[in-house]
Protein backbone atom coordinates (compact mmCIF):
# COMPACT_ATOMS: atom_id res chain seq x y z
CA UNK A 1 0.00 0.00 0.00
CA UNK A 2 2.76 2.42 0.75
CA UNK A 3 3.99 2.36 -2.45
CA UNK A 4 0.06 3.50 -4.08
CA UNK A 5 0.77 6.25 -1.35
CA UNK A 6 4.45 7.13 -2.76
CA UNK A 7 2.81 7.63 -6.35
CA UNK A 8 0.24 10.07 -5.48
CA UNK A 9 2.03 11.84 -2.95
CA UNK A 10 4.83 12.47 -5.60
CA UNK A 11 1.78 13.02 -8.31
CA UNK A 12 0.54 15.79 -6.01
CA UNK A 13 3.50 17.03 -5.57
CA UNK A 14 4.10 17.89 -9.15
CA UNK A 15 1.17 20.17 -9.46
CA UNK A 16 2.83 22.49 -7.02
CA UNK A 17 4.22 25.73 -9.47
CA UNK A 18 6.70 28.26 -8.23
CA UNK A 19 5.50 31.22 -6.31
CA UNK A 20 2.56 29.19 -4.90
CA UNK A 21 1.70 28.56 -0.97
CA UNK A 22 0.74 25.51 -0.30
CA UNK A 23 -1.58 23.84 2.90
CA UNK A 24 0.83 20.82 3.98
CA UNK A 25 -1.95 18.12 5.29
CA UNK A 26 -0.92 15.35 7.59
CA UNK A 27 -0.48 11.42 7.25
CA UNK A 28 1.71 9.05 5.95
CA UNK A 29 0.72 9.85 1.98
CA UNK A 30 1.04 13.51 2.63
CA UNK A 31 4.75 12.33 3.76
CA UNK A 32 5.67 11.33 0.42
CA UNK A 33 4.38 14.51 -0.60
CA UNK A 34 6.39 16.33 1.15
CA UNK A 35 9.54 14.12 0.41
CA UNK A 36 9.15 14.75 -3.69
CA UNK A 37 8.45 18.55 -2.84
CA UNK A 38 11.43 18.93 -1.00
CA UNK A 39 13.03 17.20 -3.45
CA UNK A 40 11.83 19.84 -5.97
CA UNK A 41 13.00 22.84 -3.88
CA UNK A 42 16.62 21.53 -3.86
CA UNK A 43 16.51 19.93 -7.24
CA UNK A 44 14.73 22.71 -9.23
CA UNK A 45 14.88 25.62 -6.70
CA UNK A 46 11.17 25.60 -6.76
CA UNK A 47 10.27 28.44 -4.34
CA UNK A 48 6.95 27.53 -2.55
CA UNK A 49 5.85 27.56 1.41
CA UNK A 50 3.09 25.91 3.46
CA UNK A 51 1.18 26.19 6.12
CA UNK A 52 1.51 23.09 8.08
CA UNK A 53 -1.93 21.20 9.68
CA UNK A 54 0.04 19.16 12.21
CA UNK A 55 3.03 19.13 14.56
CA UNK A 56 4.30 15.75 12.81
CA UNK A 57 3.50 17.57 9.64
CA UNK A 58 5.89 20.54 10.63
CA UNK A 59 8.68 18.54 12.12
CA UNK A 60 8.85 16.68 8.89
CA UNK A 61 8.73 19.68 6.69
CA UNK A 62 11.49 21.37 8.69
CA UNK A 63 13.90 18.48 8.96
CA UNK A 64 13.55 17.93 4.70
CA UNK A 65 13.55 21.91 4.29
CA UNK A 66 10.02 22.96 3.11
CA UNK A 67 9.51 26.55 3.75
CA UNK A 68 6.86 27.30 6.16
CA UNK A 69 4.28 29.90 7.00
CA UNK A 70 1.78 30.52 9.15
CA UNK A 71 -1.64 32.46 9.44
CA UNK A 72 -0.13 35.35 10.56
CA UNK A 73 1.55 35.17 7.21
CA UNK A 74 -1.28 34.87 4.96
CA UNK A 75 -4.97 33.66 5.19
CA UNK A 76 -5.40 32.64 1.51
CA UNK A 77 -2.78 29.10 -0.10
CA UNK A 78 -3.37 28.22 -3.48
CA UNK A 79 -2.81 24.61 -3.11
CA UNK A 80 -3.77 22.08 -0.15
CA UNK A 81 -2.84 18.70 -0.50
CA UNK A 82 -3.99 16.15 2.02
CA UNK A 83 -5.12 12.18 2.54
CA UNK A 84 -7.98 11.37 3.51
CA UNK A 85 -9.53 7.80 5.57
CA UNK A 86 -12.71 7.76 3.24
CA UNK A 87 -13.63 9.54 0.05
CA UNK A 88 -17.18 8.90 -1.39
CA UNK A 89 -17.80 9.50 -5.39
CA UNK A 90 -19.26 12.83 -3.83
CA UNK A 91 -16.05 13.81 -2.86
CA UNK A 92 -17.36 13.86 0.68
CA UNK A 93 -14.37 12.58 3.44
CA UNK A 94 -14.24 11.08 6.81
CA UNK A 95 -10.47 12.75 7.96
CA UNK A 96 -8.74 12.78 11.03
CA UNK A 97 -7.30 9.53 11.97
CA UNK A 98 -4.06 10.99 12.28
CA UNK A 99 -6.14 13.52 14.75
CA UNK A 100 -5.21 16.84 13.00
CA UNK A 101 -8.29 17.37 11.30
CA UNK A 102 -9.59 21.01 12.96
CA UNK A 103 -6.30 22.44 11.64
CA UNK A 104 -6.68 20.57 8.40
CA UNK A 105 -10.25 21.51 7.45
CA UNK A 106 -9.02 25.56 8.67
CA UNK A 107 -6.15 25.17 5.98
CA UNK A 108 -8.37 23.26 3.74
CA UNK A 109 -10.83 26.00 4.10
CA UNK A 110 -8.22 29.02 3.14
CA UNK A 111 -7.13 27.15 0.12
CA UNK A 112 -8.24 27.85 -3.63
CA UNK A 113 -7.87 24.32 -5.09
CA UNK A 114 -8.07 21.41 -2.90
CA UNK A 115 -6.03 18.17 -3.78
CA UNK A 116 -6.67 14.75 -2.03
CA UNK A 117 -4.17 12.38 -2.46
CA UNK A 118 -5.20 8.24 -1.51
CA UNK A 119 -5.05 5.01 -2.21
CA UNK A 120 -7.82 2.96 -3.57
CA UNK A 121 -8.31 1.22 -0.48
CA UNK A 122 -10.34 4.73 0.57
CA UNK A 123 -12.88 4.93 -1.62
CA UNK A 124 -16.38 3.85 -0.42
CA UNK A 125 -19.60 3.94 -1.48
CA UNK A 126 -20.79 5.17 1.93
CA UNK A 127 -18.66 7.18 4.54
CA UNK A 128 -18.40 5.58 7.94
CA UNK A 129 -18.54 2.00 6.59
CA UNK A 130 -15.08 0.93 6.81
CA UNK A 131 -13.54 3.75 9.50
CA UNK A 132 -14.52 5.45 12.27
CA UNK A 133 -15.56 8.85 12.35
CA UNK A 134 -13.40 11.03 14.45
CA UNK A 135 -14.99 14.14 16.59
CA UNK A 136 -12.70 17.09 18.26
CA UNK A 137 -14.28 17.88 21.71
CA UNK A 138 -12.90 19.71 24.63
CA UNK A 139 -12.32 17.46 27.46
CA UNK A 140 -14.44 19.45 30.11
CA UNK A 141 -17.65 17.56 29.68
CA UNK A 142 -16.45 15.63 26.84
CA UNK A 143 -19.06 12.54 28.51
CA UNK A 144 -21.79 14.78 27.60
CA UNK A 145 -20.54 15.12 23.94
CA UNK A 146 -20.56 11.25 24.11
CA UNK A 147 -24.27 11.08 25.00
CA UNK A 148 -25.27 13.55 22.46
CA UNK A 149 -23.32 12.08 19.84
CA UNK A 150 -24.90 8.38 20.85
CA UNK A 151 -28.31 9.63 20.43
CA UNK A 152 -27.34 10.40 16.78
CA UNK A 153 -26.89 6.73 16.20
CA UNK A 154 -23.32 5.76 17.01
CA UNK A 155 -20.89 4.48 19.10
CA UNK A 156 -18.03 6.66 20.31
CA UNK A 157 -14.91 5.82 21.80
CA UNK A 158 -12.35 7.96 23.72
CA UNK A 159 -9.22 7.52 21.71
CA UNK A 160 -6.19 6.61 23.35
CA UNK A 161 -2.50 6.51 22.81
CA UNK A 162 -1.39 4.09 25.34
CA UNK A 163 -2.85 4.40 28.57
CA UNK A 164 -3.40 8.32 28.46
CA UNK A 165 -5.57 9.82 27.01
CA UNK A 166 -5.07 11.21 23.35
CA UNK A 167 -4.52 14.54 23.13
CA UNK A 168 -4.75 16.38 19.95
CA UNK A 169 -2.18 19.30 18.75
CA UNK A 170 -5.08 22.06 20.41
CA UNK A 171 -5.16 20.03 23.64
CA UNK A 172 -8.27 18.57 22.79
CA UNK A 173 -9.72 14.74 22.91
CA UNK A 174 -10.80 12.58 20.10
CA UNK A 175 -13.85 10.79 20.33
CA UNK A 176 -14.07 7.95 16.85
CA UNK A 177 -17.51 7.14 16.46
CA UNK A 178 -18.66 4.07 14.83
CA UNK A 179 -21.64 3.99 12.53
CA UNK A 180 -23.06 0.07 12.39
CA UNK A 181 -24.81 1.31 8.64
CA UNK A 182 -22.29 4.25 7.82
CA UNK A 183 -23.91 7.42 7.60
CA UNK A 184 -26.66 8.00 5.26
CA UNK A 185 -26.79 12.02 4.60
CA UNK A 186 -23.16 13.18 5.23
CA UNK A 187 -24.05 16.59 5.49
CA UNK A 188 -26.88 16.80 7.76
CA UNK A 189 -25.11 14.45 10.36
CA UNK A 190 -22.00 17.11 10.16
CA UNK A 191 -24.53 19.83 11.22
CA UNK A 192 -26.17 18.34 14.12
CA UNK A 193 -22.77 17.01 15.04
CA UNK A 194 -21.45 21.14 15.15
CA UNK A 195 -24.61 21.94 16.80
CA UNK A 196 -23.30 20.11 20.12
CA UNK A 197 -21.71 22.18 22.70
CA UNK A 198 -18.51 21.02 23.23
CA UNK A 199 -18.09 19.91 20.00
CA UNK A 200 -14.81 21.84 18.27
CA UNK A 201 -14.72 19.34 14.67
CA UNK A 202 -16.41 17.01 12.99
CA UNK A 203 -14.29 14.50 10.73
CA UNK A 204 -16.78 15.04 7.77
CA UNK A 205 -15.59 17.22 5.62
CA UNK A 206 -17.94 17.96 2.73
CA UNK A 207 -17.20 20.45 -0.54
CA UNK A 208 -13.50 20.28 0.64
CA UNK A 209 -12.06 18.76 -2.09
CA UNK A 210 -11.73 19.91 -5.34
CA UNK A 211 -9.55 16.90 -7.57
CA UNK A 212 -8.68 13.44 -5.95
CA UNK A 213 -5.86 11.31 -7.23
CA UNK A 214 -6.50 7.75 -6.55
CA UNK A 215 -3.39 5.43 -6.43
CA UNK A 216 -4.07 1.72 -7.75
CA UNK A 217 -2.29 -0.89 -9.54
CA UNK A 218 -2.65 0.81 -12.56
CA UNK A 219 -0.97 4.55 -11.48
CA UNK A 220 -2.84 7.01 -10.95
CA UNK A 221 -6.22 8.04 -11.58
CA UNK A 222 -7.38 11.43 -11.41
CA UNK A 223 -11.01 12.68 -10.78
CA UNK A 224 -12.04 16.09 -11.19
CA UNK A 225 -15.51 17.31 -9.04
CA UNK A 226 -18.35 17.61 -11.52
CA UNK A 227 -20.96 20.21 -11.48
C1 LIG B 1 -4.99 13.08 9.50
C2 LIG B 1 -5.78 12.73 8.31
C3 LIG B 1 -5.09 11.96 7.22
O1 LIG B 1 -5.18 12.66 6.04
C4 LIG B 1 -5.76 10.64 7.08
O2 LIG B 1 -5.75 9.99 8.36
C5 LIG B 1 -5.05 9.75 6.05
O3 LIG B 1 -3.82 9.36 6.52
P1 LIG B 1 -2.86 8.37 5.73
O4 LIG B 1 -2.40 9.09 4.51
O5 LIG B 1 -1.74 8.09 6.72
O6 LIG B 1 -3.63 7.11 5.41
O7 LIG B 1 -6.93 13.06 8.16
O8 LIG B 1 -5.77 13.73 10.46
Amino acid sequence: MSELKKIVGYSAADMAKDGQKLGLGTGSTVFYFLERLAGRIKTEGLTVAGIPTSVQTEEHARRMGIPLLTFDDTQALDLYVDGADEIDAGFNMIKGGGGALLREKMVASASARRVIIVDQSKVVERLGTTFALPVEVIPFGWRFCNLRLEKLGCRPTLRMSGDATYSTNNSNYILDCRFPDGISDPAAMEAEINAIAGVICCGLFIGLADEVLVGGPDGVKRLTKQG
